[in-house]
């Protein structure tokens, strides 16, 4: 073979190898993972995944001619400096097409100015703070915010005889978020807010905060913390301060009696009352196989919650708007695909609002109950169609 020959040869395999890495690059959607998966919060990032693991169980890996290629970053846990890095790196580096995730505030907003200045959609999993959709173009969110959840509490509560509230909140975005909407709405339908106060996010003692709140004697504590340690050392503290031998009711979001913690909390637990958009006990065909998709995916060491169910419903609104754009994750043409976009939820339809890029949706209450043995929160009341009330005038 002749010089010439073989460099034509290798110039011919070289195109071949070009074209390939061309069209399988061109075949791949890269999600870049951004979520908590060490530390105090690493339940967060386990579920948001353990639930679009879930999703690409039942729908494949496989959208509009794309395989779905998912990219995990661990924040560690609250971290924004971190979060933003990992952010600029898989947009850069890794070539991510859309970022995904955020079970954290501050995750979530520290990441907002990379979606913008790259253009990559951001879809927000879990992390609950009205403002977070307002930081970007690029953002929507599927999961929930806290004032959506709040407000309604807040209605309930007054309807059935609670006069007087105590608040206890986290001191950080949705607590403060919460507490607004709370209060806001409680006053107004003629209800007094007693007192509030600020939990530090990185301080768990909240015994302290109980023993106030029972001096206060208020007919409930309405309260948000982040699901976790806290949470669990509220309950702990609420039972053995004997403020339920008070008469104090608790009332809350249901980030309270998050499921995959309300084994670890047990009894105390029941009777408590929350709303919330999401509850494993949610009688639809659509929760069902998303419960069973969840064990087929995961095993049965975790038990699913909310943060699982924005996990799957974010996938299913990726694919969902992959269909739509035939494959294309050009930032806009993909956050117009999404806008106005109706989910058959396992929580029951949602729909991502056309105008603010976050989720509307049923805000139920509920009561814990023991079902077939397990503590499961029971829904029993309902408020349809709430809109982010914390974007409202
Ligand atoms: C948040 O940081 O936005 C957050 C964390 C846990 C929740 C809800 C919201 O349960």
């Amino acid at each position: 073979m002749n010089r010439n020959i073989r460099w034509r040869q290798g110039l011919a395999a070289a195109a071949c190898v070009l074209a390939f890495a061309t069209a399988h690059a061109e075949g791949t959607v890269k999600l870049g993972l951004i979520g908590e998966f060490s530390g105090p919060f690493a339940d967060y990032g386990g579920q948001i995944y353990a639930g679009m693991k879930a999703y690409m169980k039942v729908h494949g890996d496989t959208v509009a001619g794309k395989k779905i290629e998912i990219i995990q970053k661990d924040t560690t846990g609250p971290a924004p400096d971190v979060a933003k890095r990992l952010a600029q790196e898989l947009v850069t580096r890794d070539n991510v097409d859309i970022l995904v995730g955020f079970g954290l505030t501050p995750n979530a907003m520290a990441v907002a100015p990379v979606a913008t200045e790259t253009k990559k959609p951001m879809i927000i999993m879990n992390a609950a703070t009205s403002i977070i959709t307002t930081k970007s173009p690029y953002i929507a969110r599927v999961s929930m915010t806290l004032p959506q959840n709040a407000q309604p509490m807040a209605q309930w509560a007054w309807k059935n005889g609670i006069k007087r509230v105590y608040i206890l909140v986290s001191d950080y975005g949705p607590g403060l978020d919460a507490e607004a909407a709370f209060a806001k709405m409680f006053k107004s339908l003629g209800g007094t807010v007693v007192d509030s106060v600020h939990v530090p996010l990185k301080n768990p003692e909240v015994a302290p905060y109980i023993q106030r709140i029972k001096d206060a004697k208020p007919d409930a504590v309405f309260m948000f913390l982040p699901p976790g340690e806290q949470t669990i050392a509220f309950m702990k503290a609420y039972k053995e301060r004997g403020l339920a031998d008070a008469g104090i009711k608790v009332i809350a979001t249901g980030d309270l009696t998050d499921e995959s913690l309300l084994d670890a909390m047990g009894d105390p637990a029941l009777g408590i009352v929350t709303s919330f958009h999401y509850s494993t006990a949610h009688d639809s065909p659509e929760n069902k196989a998303f419960l069973k998709a969840y064990v087929e995916a995961n095993g049965t060491k975790m038990r699913p919650n909310f943060m699982a169910v924005g996990g799957y419903d974010g996938m299913a609104a990726i694919y969902a708007a992959l269909q739509k754009t035939k494959g294309s994750t050009d930032g806009d043409a993909f956050m117009a695909a999404l806008k106005g976009l109706k989910i058959d939820s396992p929580r029951g339809m949602i729909m991502i609002d056309p105008e603010t890029r976050d989720v509307v949706q049923t805000i139920y209450i509920r009561k814990v109950e023991r079902v077939g043995g397990k503590l499961e929160n029971v829904e029993f009341d309902k408020f349809p169609d709430q809109k982010d009330p914390g974007k409202q005038p």
